[in-house]
């Protein structure tokens, strides 16, 4: 049972108990209904008070239950809600910390609440694809009126209790207490105030009404729906707030129950309960127990002060960690500090960085060209040029210099890390640590994890990742990791694309509309198809019969590098980031099909979305097989995180669940048809066969 009940003279007290927020899962519900039971048959019982144990009063449903049959196994909330509603003894909920979803929802059913200032309130079902299922949308209005309650339910973004409790007329608390340490005190006091008060208040009862209704609801739509964009759930949350003002309480209950429930079969909410628990999910590692000890990272150096040396170290300024930074001249250490500096004069000018937050940030930086400087630093992060001799006499140094337990990491997005831990007497304490750029923003970074890398060395990194604000996901070691390796694929379908008969328009517009952020050949412009371009040379010569486009390379041989060059794969007006299809790519793009002797053919947005995630998911299933990736809902994370990949369908792997592995075997099977591409590549990778053989999924 994950609540306890005891009795204190005249008052019961139920307390919630399922670590780490006591999520209302099945043993809660039952522990609440039987303690509930318990005081009501219980003359000496007066009142009775559900608190919740530890850091929350309750975070929700329970995540460890999501999809189970035990999520809603009897009693399922609506019916603890409702055995608290009838309940002929006053209940009161003593809130504090965290009183959010299910666990709100819960505290609404209950006659009287008492909160500690400092708790977060919120229904964030919405960020899950859903809208509140246990009489939310019913009752907050009922206590906080119409246009508070939405704001609340159509973000699911928390606010503070305090707050709430300065609105005028707002009956969500009927008490605060003074403090989160007196609230047990002040609940028991209240509870007693209470005891003989009839009738029992029910927010049920409460009105709810907007005095201009039509008008409102329908401005509170189209804001929404704009925002919206492709996640149905926000606007759902206007029509059943708009129920709540129209209909009796229980029609409300049964419509917001029919959302609710058809809301969870939609794809979308599907993909965010997905990556919700992906995310979690991606912080475990399989062989490194929780409580591995770690190592304490308290300063961190940082080689090299190039693009991605700048943002790498700005992560840990903002998460007040000392960097250090290392370069070979003074003027790249300054001309890299500059970059950090206006970065962040840019966000103070915004509003987004208080002056003194700035000045806090960079009194943490300082630089050196010396690397003796460097011993006393808990964790190196090399990002120096991409060449191993580089690095090698990097990590040479670094060996040398670096007291014994520093942990030492390279950024290389493509090198092997286990080559470069060999480079030092302690490839246990070598790991890879590859950001996105810019390394300041981008979410994802992906931990490469080398064949001696310590599982310390794991646990600590995967920590700090959680402390500068990153989704850290853990790859294999192989060319490109899990990331850079599917993209490949994708940019070598895009090639061929072009090849067949499409133009770089065609091919992002399709891939857009399939919801990435940004089609293949923008990003190219973005990133700077000169990256891509020394990459392909490298492979050329490992693998020199890789069948790939030659568009890409005579793009560069042209200098249209991206928009750092002013022209791309599309043009660009001085100055400006708008991509205009250029004519000269086009007539580029004919030429090279007409020496290849191609009739181009006309293609559809289908076959463009179906090849490029294909390629993503193929390559994939071969990375997940081999190990490099230990489950699939990992990729997902990365994709989503670091590649702009459509939130709405989940990632390339529970899109192709969705699509069905069988569907998507077919679909490369066609491929493999195709001439002009690599038929072997398209032979479905072997995991991939056998999950669509056996009808089952990668999640
Ligand atoms: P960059 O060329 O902007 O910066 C490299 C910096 O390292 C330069 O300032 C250079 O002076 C310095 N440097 C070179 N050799 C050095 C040495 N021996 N000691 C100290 N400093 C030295 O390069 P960028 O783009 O920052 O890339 C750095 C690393 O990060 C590479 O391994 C790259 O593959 C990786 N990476 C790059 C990404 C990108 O989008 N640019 C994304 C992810 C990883």
């Amino acid at each position: 049972m994950t609540a306890e009940y005891k009795v204190h003279g005249d008052v019961a007290v139920i307390t919630m108990n399922n670590p780490p927020v006591n999520g209302l899962g099945y043993s809660t519900r039952v522990g609440i209904t039987d303690g509930l039971a318990k005081a009501i048959a219980d003359d000496s019982v007066k009142s009775i008070i559900i608190t919740g144990a530890g850091r929350a009063f309750s975070g929700g449903a329970d995540i460890k239950e999501f999809g189970t049959s035990k999520a809603v196994a009897e009693p399922n909330l609506l019916s603890v809600i409702l055995a608290l509603e009838a309940s002929p003894k006053p209940t009161i909920a003593a809130m504090h910390s965290v009183a959010m979803g299910g666990g709100l929802e819960l505290a609404l059913g209950c006659s009287y609440r008492i909160c500690a200032p400092g708790t977060s309130i919120a229904l964030p079902e919405v960020k899950l694809g859903l809208i509140p299922g246990a009489g939310g949308t019913m009752r907050l209005p009922r206590v906080l009126g119409v246009e508070t309650a939405l704001n609340m339910i159509v973000s699911g973004e928390p606010v503070k209790s305090e707050l709430l409790a300065q609105q005028p007329g707002q009956k969500l608390f009927d008490k605060m207490a003074s403090s989160a340490e007196s609230l047990a005190e002040e609940a028991l006091a209240y509870a007693r105030s209470v005891a003989d008060a009839r009738p029992l208040p029910l927010v049920r009862n409460l009105p709810c009404k907007h005095p201009q209704g039509d008008a409102y609801f329908q401005f509170a739509r189209n804001m929404v729906k704009g925002m919206a964009k492709n996640f149905p759930a926000p606007v759902k949350c206007v029509d059943q707030v708009e129920n709540a003002t129209k209909m009796k309480f229980d029609e409300g209950m049964t419509a917001e129950r029919e959302i609710f429930t058809n809301l969870m079969l939609t794809p979308e909410s599907r993909a965010l309960r997905h990556l919700f628990v992906a995310e979690r999910a991606a912080s475990k590692i399989p062989d490194v127990p929780e409580d591995t000890p770690q190592r304490d990272i308290k300063s961190v150096a940082v080689i090299g002060a190039g693009t991605m040396g700048g943002g790498i170290s700005m992560n840990f300024l903002n998460a007040g960690i000392p960097v250090k930074v290392l370069e070979m001249k003074q003027e790249a250490l300054d001309k890299g500090l500059g970059i950090i500096r206006k970065n962040y004069e840019s966000q103070v000018k915004r509003g987004k960085l208080k002056q003194d937050k700035y000045e806090q940030r960079m009194a943490l930086l300082s630089t050196t060209l010396d690397y003796n400087d460097l011993k006393d630093a808990d964790l190196a992060i090399e990002a120096v040029f991409e060449e191993m001799g580089v690095k090698q006499k990097v990590f040479e140094k670094l060996d040398e210099v670096m007291k014994p337990g520093a942990i030492l990491a390279s950024n290389t997005s493509t090198l092997d890390v286990n080559k470069i831990a060999s480079f030092t007497k302690r490839p246990q304490d070598v790991v890879g640590l590859h950001f996105f750029s810019p390394a300041n923003v981008m979410k994802l970074l992906e931990v490469v994890r080398g064949a001696k890398t310590g599982k310390d060395v794991m646990a600590t990194v995967m920590t700090v990742g959680k402390k500068i604000k990153k989704t850290a996901v853990v790859s294999g070691v192989c060319d490109g990791f899990i990331g850079n390796r599917m993209i490949e694929q994708y940019s070598r379908q895009a090639g061929f694309l072009l090849d067949e008969g499409a133009t770089p328009a065609q091919v992002d517009r399709a891939v857009e509309k399939f919801g990435f952020a940004m089609g293949p050949f923008r990003m190219g412009d973005l990133a700077g198809n000169d990256i891509g371009w020394a990459i392909r040379k490298r492979r050329a010569e490992e693998r020199p019969n890789l069948l790939y486009s030659r568009t890409a390379d005579k793009l560069c041989e042209l200098g249209r590098f991206g928009q750092k060059t002013g022209a791309g794969w599309y043009d660009y007006k001085e100055g400006k980031r708008d991509a205009i299809p250029s004519d000269l790519v086009v007539k580029m793009i004919e030429d090279h099909r007409k020496e290849l002797g191609i009739t181009p053919r006309k293609i559809s947005d289908e076959e463009i979305v179906q090849r490029l995630v294909f390629a993503l998911v193929n390559e994939a299933a071969h990375i997940l097989e081999e190990g490099i990736a230990s489950k699939a809902s990992d990729i997902d994370m990365v994709y989503i995180t670091g590649y702009g990949f459509p939130m709405h369908r989940g990632g390339p792997m529970l899109y192709a669940d969705q699509v069905g592995l069988f569907n998507v075997v077919q679909a490369m099977k066609r491929f493999q048809q195709n001439p002009r591409d690599d038929a072997k590549f398209w032979e479905p990778a072997p995991l991939l066969a056998r999950l669509a053989a056996d009808g089952k999924t990668f999640n």
